[in-house]
């Protein structure tokens, strides 16, 4: 560590917004508009839902079809926007742009192998029509399900607004899941089309994915018809009357589309995220409040003008790359860039090149990407001129002061205020952020946007607020991007969500909040991991592992690691008849990488003879999870077999085979 950083790094330290930035900052002239004089008041202020949220539609230029009557209707754990407006989100992001902004640049796409491809609004939104055409002709109806499992290509948001112009919902599979992950939610969903592509590039490797897909989909009735986009020219098996050509399909097809007027409150997409259980939640965003949450948030938190030049390094497969590579930034009109490939390919500084390309003035990542080429070292970020950059971001995973520090002095050369955003999948829309007029300290994501209201409660739902004591992140009112439920598992949306405290919404993070009312974001509370910003279920991985042939049981708990935030560690049982070695741990890691996709692969795995159980076969993780770390796991008289603690402690201990 530098000495600079080393001195930056005191406790408590304030940084304070550039005056520059303040100044010019949309939320100040949001203020000035209304005649309010700081953020306090701001916040104080937007505690009128209606009215703030009614101004946000105003400042981020919605338009209804037909207006809405009523801002909001509360029926706890239900919630609808924008009552009785005529709305579609592709209308916004896309119609009305290819008119004020024909000719203006939407995305500079750059493929990994250095191909790049520029898409106006005007080309974009023909693109849309004529693939919402395609989707038309191939029999897609309002309210019908389409599985896109793409990569960061062009083609993903075409597929994705072309949906959402005709009315369907999109459920997009990240490209980097496995095809069992896919299976899965296409089943799910009961999707009635895929969109994949042959492959795509990744650290100079060509993925497949049609291939891969069709070892699935004769599991897979719903589904009608695939169309696939050829981007590496793999070959593949294209079965008759099923699958199709991306180019194919699209010869001769007219490009104007009728937008479909649907309700503000008709859905727009399914999401999927994990939970703790085996089987992921499908996430429920509708139209109109999503647009508003996500373009308001925008246009407030990152200051989005119209020469900005945008990049949100994530990918469109998470609710990251849907809210703020997808939608908001099309409804603001703004330019963004999109990447297709590896961050360290063909060298570590490709992402700090492609911000120099392109002058980039906002850039957005994640802290285990930031953690990664603080390893790699200053030189790369040094060799590139960062002088655009103007405001920068963070999401995922809390920030640890180290690589906020570095993240501002390296990449933002100590000038740019840094947005620590806190949100989720299912809240659709940044929560909890600075503004440009937020001053920062380094680690929290300082305070809920205007018009949210957030607190932390004890156990028994009492209000830790500027107590600076741990205990539960609730949200306490409705936000417009709030998700509308889980897909066909209403039972599951309240007791995840709305259990925990009557009418609360319960976000499963533990936080507390300062004598500043900063709020300090510390991590999950449930069984889900944060494994490079992503979340992963426990379950999911045990899960995975138990559907080896040679499994019969696993334990799959975290453990911190430097980059990733969190490490996959798994401790498995194997069937009798079964001798454990270092080759079955490959093929266990393998297994989990098919079953759910690379990212949940473990980091460590280890052979045990036994798990700590409570006497009604629950296998304890957090007694594992304790020992592990060689931490005192409580009280264990209660399991069912104490001695298999010790099992699990020499284990990991040991590294050793601990089998009986
Ligand atoms: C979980 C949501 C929202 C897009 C990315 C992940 C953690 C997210 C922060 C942050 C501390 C954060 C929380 C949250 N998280 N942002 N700024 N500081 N923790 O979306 O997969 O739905 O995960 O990510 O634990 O609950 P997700």
């Amino acid at each position: 560590m530098t000495e600079t950083i080393a001195s930056l790094l005191q406790e408590g330290r304030t940084f304070y917004p550039p005056e520059e930035l303040v100044k010019n900052s949309n939320v100040k002239k949001f203020m000035e508009k209304h005649g309010i004089e700081n953020y306090e008041e701001l916040l104080e202020k937007a505690k009128d839902t209606e009215w703030f949220w009614n101004e946000m539609v105003k400042e981020v230029g919605i338009e209804w079809y037909s207006p809405p009557k009523k801002v909001l209707e509360w029926e706890p754990p239900f919630v609808k926007w924008f009552i009785g407006g005529k709305y579609n989100i592709a209308h916004d992001a896309l119609d009305k742009q290819a008119k004020l902004r024909k000719n203006k640049v939407a995305y500079i796409w750059e493929g990994e192998p250095g191909d790049v491809r520029k898409l106006t609004y005007g080309e974009l939104s023909r693109e849309v029509n004529r693939f919402a055409n395609v989707l038309k002709e191939m029999g897609v109806k309002k309210g019908d399900r389409v599985t896109i499992w793409l990569p960061m290509i062009p083609e993903l948001p075409i597929a994705m607004l072309a949906c959402a112009k005709i009315g369907a919902i999109h459920s997009v599979v990240f490209s980097g899941f496995s095809e069992k992950a896919l299976l899965d939610r296409i089943l799910d969903a009961e999707a009635k089309i895929l969109i994949t592509a042959d492959g795509f590039y990744r650290a100079g490797k060509t993925i497949e994915l049609k291939n891969r897909a069709d070892s699935i989909l004769g599991s897979a009735p719903s589904v009608e018809k695939v169309i696939v986009y050829e981007r590496c020219g793999v070959s593949t098996n294209m079965e008759d009357g099923r699958d199709y050509w991306w180019h194919e399909v699209l010869k001769g097809i007219p490009h104007s589309c009728e937008t479909e007027q649907l309700d503000a409150n008709d859905i727009l997409f399914i999401l999927y995220t994990s939970g703790t259980t085996g089987k992921p939640k499908g996430v429920i965003h509708a139209h109109g409040g999503y647009a508003v949450g996500v373009a308001s948030t925008l246009k407030m938190i990152f200051d989005l003008k119209e020469d900005d030049i945008w990049w949100c390094s994530a990918d469109i497969g998470w609710i990251t790359g849907h809210s703020y590579i997808v939608y908001g930034p099309l409804i603001l009109g703004a330019t963004s860039i999109m990447y297709e490939g590896a961050p360290t390919y063909p060298a570590p500084d490709r992402w700090w090149d492609i911000i120099e390309k392109y002058g980039v003035t906002v850039f957005y990542t994640a802290p285990t990407a930031i953690r990664m080429f603080m390893r790699l070292g200053e030189d790369y970020p040094q060799k590139h001129d960062l002088s655009s950059l103007r405001l920068l971001g963070t999401v995922g995973e809390p920030i640890n002061p180290e690589a906020w520090l570095w993240y501002y002095k390296y990449i933002g050369n100590e000038k740019c205020q840094i947005m620590d955003t806190w949100w989720q999948t299912e809240t659709g829309m940044q929560l909890i952020s600075p503004l440009p007029i937020t001053p920062l300290k380094p680690g929290s994501a300082t305070k809920p946007f205007p018009g949210i209201e957030a607190d932390v409660f004890d156990s028994e739902g009492n209000s830790l607020y500027k107590k600076n004591a741990g205990g539960f992140l609730v949200i306490t009112k409705p936000w417009p991007a709030m998700l509308r439920g889980l897909w066909r598992a209403e039972e599951r949306y309240i007791s995840t969500y709305w259990s925990t405290y009557k009418d609360i919404y319960f976000t499963g993070d533990a936080a507390r909040i300062d004598e500043d009312g900063y709020f300090w974001i510390q991590g999950r509370l449930d069984d889900v991991l944060n494994v490079s910003g992503h979340r992963i279920g426990n379950s999911e991985v045990e899960s995975a592992l138990v559907s080896h042939p040679m499994v019969s049981e696993a334990a799959v708990v975290g453990k911190p690691h430097e980059v990733k935030g969190e490490a996959i560690v798994a401790f498995v049982v194997v069937k009798s008849h079964v001798k454990p070695d270092e080759k079955l741990k490959k093929e266990l890691t393998e297994h989990v990488a098919k079953e759910i996709g690379k990212i949940a692969r473990p980091d460590e795995i280890y052979f045990v003879s036994d798990l700590p159980k409570t006497r009604s076969g629950k296998i304890m993780r957090r007694v594992c999870r304790a020992v592990m770390l060689g931490k005192d796991p409580g009280d264990i008289s209660t399991l069912a077999n104490p001695e298999a603690v010790e099992v699990v402690k020499k284990a990991a201990e040991t590294g050793e085979i601990c089998y009986g």
